[in-house]
């Protein structure tokens, strides 16, 4: 509505008539920071600019954002800020990431004229921005021992078993992966190990980590103790937690998701990857847990497509030096089921992604359009309401992917082969995968709301 009336005034020239107008004075022209900037920002910027989190400067008060005025209306108007690779104008998410033109043209209105602060006296404070990123106070933290990384510029893989003994069997809502390093934490697949209780006397013995690329999984299970003292396999849930980079904790309204978590058990990771790095350093990476007060609900499951998935990227990834190439995966929908979530993934020289299924009776549902490709940003698309998918849909993926010098994001100069090496996941390697997160299909899930899950 602002946006409406100041464009009138500014049309009409009234720019200064309107501004002085007997209106309220804050409403008119003079944009200021309480009434019209911080909310945009503390909604859009705050989340990743503030203390613990990926940016690298907070953006909170008054001061924090008048002080980098400039940059800020360069990076809004660019639309480099907030960063958000899917293209809006094709899908839509749960707490997306895009400024309206209005909201630009405020920011930069304001920039301009000096940036006014208004009354700020009754501005949101920190501690209730934060309130909104996390799930509140966790009831536990489970820490990964500190990992040193050296700094020899190579890519590192780690398989993990933290463990942890609590006094009795209860049920989490949440796992939130937090990572201490963020510019080296690549990503981490969390699986949550539940031991039979009367079939492990000792979680804590076992190594905590190997090297992945040492030895075959079996071998690796043992050093890391993560058989039951009969050697049977303890129950596993995959994916309880993940990250890959920029990514934000998201979590679920209460009706779905969460799990069962028993007194004796391990977060599993496999993998944790961390980027290169060319001087030492040390990550202390920790989850923050959730407890919940009932059994789950509606598990959550998960598939990729794609590397290492249920169906193959055609043809073989293998992407010749100089050459820019095209890739398809797609496969069909076994059974009715709600999606929550998709998480296109690729690496280093991806330059477009674009995904979409086609319903057996025809439809098209457009899933998610990347045309600009962003290693740096990767995130768990959340949609706004639960997605039917009926039996019998196809999910088709396309995937370009740019290997030539005229890519700035090229690892190699020049060009060399790249493709994808057994999942091997090294950075400079490529991947092309889909990850869908869903839950079967129940009556009525079209209308279930995921944007707005209460904490
Ligand atoms: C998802 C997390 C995230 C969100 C949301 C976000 N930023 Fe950032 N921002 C970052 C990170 C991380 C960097 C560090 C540079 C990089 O990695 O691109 C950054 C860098 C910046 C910079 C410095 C750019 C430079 O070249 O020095 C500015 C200015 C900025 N952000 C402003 C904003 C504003 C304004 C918003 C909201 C409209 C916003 N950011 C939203 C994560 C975020």
């Amino acid at each position: 509505m602002y946006k409406w009336i100041f464009s009138i005034c500014a049309a009409i020239g009234l720019f200064a008539a309107c501004s002085n107008s007997s209106k309220p004075s804050n409403q008119l022209g003079q944009i200021t920071f309480a009434e019209h900037i911080a909310p945009i920002i503390h909604q859009q910027c705050t989340k990743c600019h503030i203390e613990g989190e990926a940016g690298p400067f907070t953006l909170v008060t008054y001061s924090d954002i008048a002080k980098r005025g400039k940059l800020i209306k360069y990076m809004v108007t660019e639309r480099l800020m907030p960063p958000w690779p899917a293209d809006p104008t094709y899908s839509h998410f749960a707490d997306e990431m895009v400024l309206t033109d209005s909201e630009i043209e405020w920011i930069s209105k304001w920039v301009d004229s000096g940036m006014p602060p208004g009354d700020t006296s009754q501005l949101e404070t920190p501690a209730s921005i934060i309130k909104k990123v996390h799930l509140g106070k966790p009831d536990m933290v489970i820490k990964v021992p500190p990992i040193q990384l050296k700094g020899n510029n190579e890519d590192l893989f780690l398989v993990m078993k933290i463990p942890y003994e609590i006094d009795r069997d209860t049920f989490v809502r949440a796992i939130e992966y937090v990572p201490g390093n963020k510019r080296l934490v690549h990503h981490v697949n969390t699986h949550l190990i539940q031991f039979d209780a009367s079939k492990k006397k000792n979680v804590f013995q076992g190594k905590t980590y190997v090297n992945q690329d040492q030895s075959n999984s079996q071998s690796i299970h043992k050093e890391l103790g993560i058989l039951h003292d009969d050697g049977t396999y303890p129950s596993m849930t995959p994916s309880v937690s993940n990250y890959l980079p920029g990514a934000l904790f998201s979590f679920y309204p209460e009706a779905i998701g969460g799990y069962v978590f028993p007194k004796k058990g391990a977060f599993y990771l496999n993998d944790l990857h961390y980027g290169p790095t060319s001087i030492n350093a040390t990550d202390s990476s920790y989850y923050n847990i959730y407890f919940a007060p009932t059994p789950p609900k509606r598990p959550v499951s998960e598939f990729q497509i794609g590397t290492l998935g249920i169906a193959p990227v055609v043809p073989e990834l293998i992407i010749p030096a100089n050459t820019t190439k095209t890739f398809h995966i797609q496969t069909t929908i076994p059974q009715d089921v709600s999606l929550i979530s998709i998480v296109p993934h690729m690496h280093l020289i991806g330059k477009s992604f674009w995904a979409y299924a086609v319903k057996p009776s025809g439809d098209t549902i457009p899933l998610i359009r990347i045309r600009n490709w962003d290693f740096r940003w990767q995130y768990f698309y959340k949609f706004k309401q639960l997605l039917k998918l009926p039996r019998g849909t196809v999910i088709y993926v396309e995937g370009v992917f740019d290997n030539t010098a005229q890519n700035p994001n090229n690892p190699f100069s020049p060009p060399q082969e790249i493709r994808e090496r057994n999942g091997s996941m090294k950075t400079t390697d490529e991947m092309f995968q889909l990850i869908v997160t869903y839950v079967p299909y129940q009556k009525g899930d079209e209308h279930f709301d995921l944007e707005n899950a209460q904490p």
